[in-house]
């Protein structure tokens, strides 16, 4: 099969090969028939002008002595020479006076008349090709005559003959000499191609990415797309045994138990899942008003372990055993949240101010400038290193899993690696990664790659944030980036850098507990003092400069220039929960919103229903439920925003398959849910048409997009997003214990 293959291959290769040099003999032989044909007449006329010299003196002393014999004596005497045929001498009256015997009949001196300028000429004689030359004879500068001077040319034909022989056998042997060596280049080359291939399949060029190129670098190129399709096949082969099993706890589970030993996970995020506070001197808990929060608590729940975060409740101190623990949920305890205190001024450095004044302004393109100040930089080293030892006391092996939460921890993947070395580290980066030079802007850049370098896997919402960060680190550290692979190599530790899109829980927590949604659209109406058809939009978020609030009061306001039959209609409803409002920044942001907000809302309050609500309060997620199902319209604007869970929740939400979702194409939930009215929310017409289009649709295709993208949050639930990335954890540990038995050995 190898040999007709090769057979094959070569004759690929060798017949346009033969066919080419064919053409080119074709084209070539009468060329050089034609230039020997021309050098050779040359020759002639060349041979009869000194032929013609030499006898011209004894002709002339002849000539008037008319002595015939003599003279074809000495005509005869130059046919001497093998090639000259014949000599005839004609007079000034064109009249052939003297020739040698040989002379051929068909020249006459009248004939050639006419040509007797030319030195070139050939005729065709029965008897063969000859050369017939006319040179004039003169004395004292009078012409006498001219002799007539006839060369045999068929040697020529003999000639060309040959020359035509050989010609044909150079091109042969030069085809045979170039198709040997291209087959021969051509064979090592295919070697050495399909070895590289099959290097890959047997998965070297994915399992070992810093392995020397086992190809000619010539292919290298080529073998790149085909290790990037492996890739994507890879990804899509994944993505379709994952799609095969419905993502659930216990699938989390069973992955936990049978991919990681049923190792114990560690969380480690700055915002805690439970918050203790005192409410009149009572102890109340809370859910923060946090994607991260939504996301990972019901991975942790699934998997048990322990949660590291800051203990930012005012009761949080009371609730907690001497190793600062508490089991939570509190109606079911499943894991242990320990907490970690931060004084004032730590929490002001570390938190507000490196973390939410510098890396979120930074990371999201919102036109706010970002503040780097060294003060809270050693804070933000010094919290970092405070939750690597905490990780330390918790893990009950030196290769724990520790999942690290988020942009407050760019340095903890690198300090735990240093305390753990064979921890498998799992960083999510859960707002969007800029670009290099944006990037560049911070002052401690490289110190900050470098701690997320530590990282096993390092995830991000969308391969383009991915591809941001692997830019950015080809910018500013010395590593080795395998774009294919999607990998960096720092100093020995390898990091696989990947887009896990994160998601949240399915079936939604509350499935099934709730009334329909008409009932309880008409219980909120009939709460905010509105009529039954008054229409609905909502909006959830924390109060924060990037999700574009103040972009969709400016829409509403333009919806219902545009549409004034709405007025008095239709109400916006906006949860903003408080956050970072000790920052002057959020304050300012706040103020602003309130007055935009009285404003619109001067302009098109009607019989006290007003355009606008703003719930300038924390909301419990069952309430934020309530309100999903009541409002026709959620519109999510952000500027930008690394996922927007609060999008997932309102498709969540809606298990009466209505309502309709306006969302920013600035989000990485726009890759997702397609369905929705995707808008750019700095154009406030195109955002405003949107929610227009979102009120009035028609029932039947709210009810198809609502499903399809239903389908899309169900199947990519948060599970799948956990798995996904304790799946690529296991191969990895995998991979890992292979290579130190493999160094044993
Ligand atoms: O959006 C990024 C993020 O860290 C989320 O994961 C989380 O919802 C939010 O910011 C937390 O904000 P904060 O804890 O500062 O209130």
């Amino acid at each position: 099969m190898y040999g007709f293959r090769s057979l094959k291959l070569s004759l690929r290769f060798v017949l346009p090969l033969v066919a080419a040099l064919g053409l080119l003999a074709f084209a070539v032989v009468p060329l050089v028939d034609r230039l020997t044909l021309r050098w050779s007449v040359r020759d002639m006329d060349m041979r009869s002008r000194l032929i013609t010299s030499t006898l011209q003196e004894p002709l002339l002393e002849m000539l008037p002595q008319n002595d015939r014999q003599k003279i074809t004596k000495l005509l005869q005497r130059a046919t001497q020479d093998e090639r000259l045929l014949a000599v005839g001498f004609c007079n000034q009256e064109q009249k052939l006076v003297y020739r040698t015997p040989a002379f051929p009949a068909d020249i006459s001196c009248g004939s050639i008349r006419d040509d007797s300028e030319k030195t070139l000429h050939l005729v065709n004689l029965p008897q063969g090709p000859v050369h017939v030359s006319v040179n004039t004879i003169e004395e004292n500068g009078t012409q006498i005559g001219s002799l007539v001077l006839v060369h045999d040319m068929s040697y020529m034909v003999r000639r060309s003959a040959d020359t035509r022989k050989y010609v044909i056998l150079l091109f042969i042997v030069l085809g045979v000499v170039v198709s040997m060596i291209t087959v021969f280049v051509a064979h090592l080359s295919w070697h050495g191609w399909m070895e590289g291939v099959r290097a890959m399949l047997r998965g070297e060029g994915i399992v070992k990415p810093f392995a020397q190129p086992a190809v000619a670098s010539e292919l290298q190129p080529l073998v790149s797309d085909l290790k990037t399709l492996m890739r994507s096949l890879d990804a899509e082969r994944r993505m379709a045994d994952d799609s095969t099993i419905t993502w659930s706890p216990d699938t989390l589970r069973k992955l936990l138990h049978k991919q990681l030993t049923g190792e114990k996970i560690i969380v480690v995020s700055n915002r805690e899942p439970y918050i203790h506070s005192k409410v009149d001197g009572e102890i109340q808990v809370h859910r923060p008003a946090s994607g991260l929060v939504t996301a990972v608590e019901p991975v942790m729940r699934a998997c048990s372990g322990t949660w590291i975060a800051h203990g930012g409740g005012d009761a949080d101190r009371e609730t907690v055993d001497a190793g600062d623990r508490v089991m939570v949920p509190p109606s079911k305890p499943e894991y242990n949240l320990r907490r970690i205190w931060l004084t004032k001024e730590e929490e002001k450095g570390y938190y507000y101010g490196f973390s939410n004044e510098g890396l979120w302004p930074l990371c999201h393109i919102a036109h706010v400038r970002p503040t780097f100040r060294t003060s809270d930089w050693e804070q933000y080293v010094k919290i970092n290193q405070r939750f690597a030892d905490a990780v330390v006391t918790e893990a009950d092996s030196d290769n724990p899993v520790v999942l690290v939460q988020d942009y407050h921890f760019a340095l903890l993947p690198g300090m735990i690696r240093k305390l753990l070395p064979k921890a498998t580290i799992i960083t999510f980066w859960h707002i969007p990664w800029p670009n290099p030079e944006s990037f560049g802007i911070c002052p401690w850049r490289e110190e900050l790659l470098k701690g997320m370098l530590g990282s096993t896997i390092l995830g991000f919402h969308t391969p383009y944030h991915c591809k941001n960060f692997l830019e950015t680190v080809d910018r500013y550290l010395e590593t080795r980036i395998e774009h294919e692979s999607s990998t960096v190599s720092r100093r020995g530790q390898l990091t696989l850098v990947e887009s896990y899109p994160i998601s949240i829980q399915w079936p939604p927590p509350w499935q099934g507990t709730l009334p329909p949604a008409e009932q309880t659209r008409s219980e909120i109406l009939a709460a905010l003092g509105l009529p039954p058809d008054h229409l609905l939009g909502i909006g959830v978020d924390r109060m924060d400069y990037t999700k574009g609030i103040l972009e969709r009061f400016n829409a509403v306001e333009r919806m219902l220039e545009l549409h004034p039959e709405l007025v008095g209609r239709f109400t916006f409803i906006q949860i903003a929960a408080p956050s970072r409002s000790a920052l002057e920044e959020y304050q300012a942001f706040e103020a602003r919103l309130h007055a935009l907000e009285e404003r619109i809302n001067q302009r098109f309050t009607t019989n006290d229903h007003p355009a606008i609500i703003l719930k300038a309060e924390h909301h419990e997620p069952d309430q934020v439920t309530r309100y999903y199902r009541a409002a026709q319209v959620c519109m999510v604007t952000s500027l930008h925003d690394g996922m927007n869970l609060v999008a997932k929740e309102y498709v969540a939400a809606r298990d009466d398959e209505r309502g309709v979702l306006v969302l920013s194409q600035f989000t990485g939930a726009a890759n997702e849910l397609y369905e929705a009215l995707i808008v750019n929310p700095y154009h406030v017409e195109q955002t405003a048409e949107a929610l227009y289009e979102g009120l009035t649709m028609p029932e039947y295709e709210q009810q198809e997009r609502m499903r399809s993208m239903r389908t899309q949050v169900r199947d990519f639930n948060v599970y799948r997003w956990a798995g996904r990335m304790l799946l690529d954890a296991a191969r990895v540990r995998q991979r890992e214990k292979l290579a130190v038995r493999i160094a044993q050995n």
